[in-house]
């Protein structure tokens, strides 16, 4: 039986497809001409090259699959640019319509996709479930929206036969972080001393482990057309910068910037730094401080009920991120020594 795996080249696919091979399963992954793909480097499996965004190619890549895991997506914290929101909504919405679309006409017996905490309704004072309902008129970014009509065109695509499971995902910390992901980017900055400055908030994270095994029960015992929730921890910020502190052996920044202070300074940052350097990479969009800001909680009784699921520990996803960063020369661990000079 061959397993497709869509968004393979990212931090949360290059984990599935290691865990994957691991199992002994013969796994597909479908890749993107061009893209930075080292995630897949090495590994024993078949490679098909097509964009989420193309029906034809989609159809095409999945042939022979019994299961598909789709992990793939445009996660992205900004906001405001029209060409931008088209992109993310082509390939998160329009993309996952093909994909499923083309399971249905192929008889794939079983697809997990994976879903957000951000599409999952919010409630300011407890967790949130798998009832709570997205409320469309709420704050939300483009890439949150998009998440939400991804759940939509999984329940279409159940209601016409397909046996899909929506596996939801929280804020993912992790090992083999190629690209590496915003949180990937955070740690190695730390690490290299290069924070300047942090700001206070809170969310629910969720390890590479876990969000993994999270996937493999959706797919062995989920129910067609449920959700279910899969987190490791909710964190403050400050939470955060102490364990990062322990791992590292290095101070926190000493700047602690309120959320309101960081709010206005993104929201100005927002209205002139896409326009002048739309592919600049960007900790803090106005955005990305609400969602902070918002302390957000998620409740992952349906999966450990339901599923067996067993959160294991977010110090250790860390621990395992910063070895597999120092693993790869991107944060250095000693301080090198100035050769003393020959002499003449
Ligand atoms: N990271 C988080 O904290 C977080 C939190 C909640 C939910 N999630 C969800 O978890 C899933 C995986 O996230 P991640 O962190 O692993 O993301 P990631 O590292 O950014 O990887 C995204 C993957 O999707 C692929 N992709 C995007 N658009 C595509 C398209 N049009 N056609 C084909 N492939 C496409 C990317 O391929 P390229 O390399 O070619 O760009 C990449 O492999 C996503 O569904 C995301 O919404 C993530």
């Amino acid at each position: 039986m061959t397993i497709l795996v869509t968004g393979a080249s990212g931090h949360l696919g290059a984990n599935l497809v290691r865990r994957l091979l691991e199992d002994g399963h013969s796994v597909r992954v479908l890749l993107r001409q061009g893209s930075n793909n080292t995630a897949v480097d090495g590994l024993n499996v078949e490679r098909v090259y097509s964009d989420l965004r193309d029906a034809n190619a989609v159809l095409a890549a999945i042939q022979g699959c019994d299961h598909i895991y789709h992990c793939a997506a445009n996660v992205s914290i900004l906001d405001g640019i029209p060409e931008l929101q088209q992109e993310i909504y082509d390939c998160n919405v329009i993309g996952t319509r093909n994909l499923l679309q083309a399971a249905l006409a192929n008889g794939v017996s079983k697809v997990v996709v994976t879903g957000s905490l951000s599409a999952v309704g919010y409630h300011p004072t407890q967790p949130s479930d798998e009832t709570v309902p997205f409320n469309p008129f709420g704050n939300h970014l483009p890439y949150e929206f998009t998440k939400s009509c991804v759940e939509h065109e999984c329940l279409k695509a159940f209601a016409d036969g397909l046996n899909v499971v929506i596996a939801v995902s929280c804020a993912i910390l992790g090992t083999n972080d190629f690209k590496p992901s915003r949180m990937g980017k955070t740690l190695v900055d730390f690490a290299n001393g290069k924070l300047s400055a942090y700001v206070p908030g809170g969310f629910e994270f969720v390890s590479t482990r876990d969000i993994v095994q999270g996937h493999i029960l959706a797919m062995d015992k989920g129910r067609p057309g449920q959700k279910y929730i899969f987190s490791t921890q909710f964190l403050t910020v400050d939470e955060l910068m102490g364990i990062f502190e322990e791992i590292t052996g290095k101070s926190r920044p000493r700047l602690r910037i309120p959320g309101f202070v960081m709010a206005v300074i993104a929201t100005t940052a927002d209205a002139i730094l896409p326009r002048l350097f739309p592919q600049m990479p960007r900790r803090f969009t106005s955005g990305a401080v609400r969602i902070l800001q918002m302390y957000r909680r998620a409740d992952c009784r349906k999966a450990k009920n339901e599923l067996g699921y067993q959160p294991t520990s977010i110090r250790q996803a860390i621990q395992e991120a910063y070895d597999h960063f120092v693993r790869r020369g991107m944060i250095q661990t000693v301080t090198p020594v100035m050769r003393a000079s020959a002499p003449n």
